[in-house]
């Protein structure tokens, strides 16, 4: 994971290594964030015989917050590919880092659901709260959040707004600077993905 995320930082990784990078770390840490789903015990046949098997017992539905969180969906749709899929577009005004929402569609019967909203970056966490307010509002109780980079900034705003969502990350910063962007992060994550900078 952390070589992965070694790359990711490194400016000089070109879009197409930098998704593939976001994937494999995005595999990784959405089987963290999803170890413990219901199962349900299944019995399969294999060539020689009958074996016990286990399948996702849970209905799951994964919501990327747009853009940056498309990058992360194709892998977590690998892990797991019965989930349903929400999207929450959000951006950041360039000056302000306000984030204001374009865009929501989400899947119903959110309060039955498992959660899992992806996002690469938290900074301020001001995108994170609206998303997960956006989610509460429709129903969802299990939610959990992963992100490839955070600020300490925004862990404590998305506990304080939501503190029964669990945040996975495997890097937590040393914080924000003047423009709201994560030192040393690893720079503006949908840029990079998709080569807009
Ligand atoms: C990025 C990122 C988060 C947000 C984090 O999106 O993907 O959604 O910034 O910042 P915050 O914690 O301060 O709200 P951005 O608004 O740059 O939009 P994009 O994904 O379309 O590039
Ligand atoms: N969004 C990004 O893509 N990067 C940051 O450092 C902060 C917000």
């Amino acid at each position: 994971m952390h070589d992965a995320l070694t790359t990711l930082r490194d400016q000089s990784t070109p879009p197409e290594m930098f998704r593939r990078m976001a994937v494999r770390i995005s595999l990784l840490l959405a089987a963290e964030a999803t170890r413990d789903v219901p199962v349900e015990a299944v019995s399969v046949q294999t060539p020689l015989g009958p074996a016990a098997g286990r399948r996702v017992g849970a209905r799951v539905v994964v919501v990327p917050v747009l853009r940056a969180g498309l990058g992360m969906l194709d892998a977590v749709l690998e892990l797991l590919p019965g989930a349903r899929v929400g999207h929450i577009g959000l951006q950041r005004d360039e000056m302000t880092a306000v984030a204001s929402q374009y865009y929501s569609k989400l899947p119903p019967d959110l309060q039955d659901s498992f959660v899992l909203m992806i996002d690469p970056m938290l900074a301020t966490g001001g995108s994170a709260v609206s998303a997960l307010d956006l989610l509460r509002e429709a129903g969802a109780a299990q939610i959990r959040m992963i992100c490839i980079v955070a600020a300490p900034e925004g862990i404590a705003l998305v506990e304080r707004h939501h503190p029964n969502v669990h945040i996975y990350t495997p890097a937590v910063d040393q914080g924000l600077n003047e423009h709201k962007f994560i030192v040393p992060g690893l720079g503006d994550f949908g840029d990079r993905l998709y080569g807009t900078a």
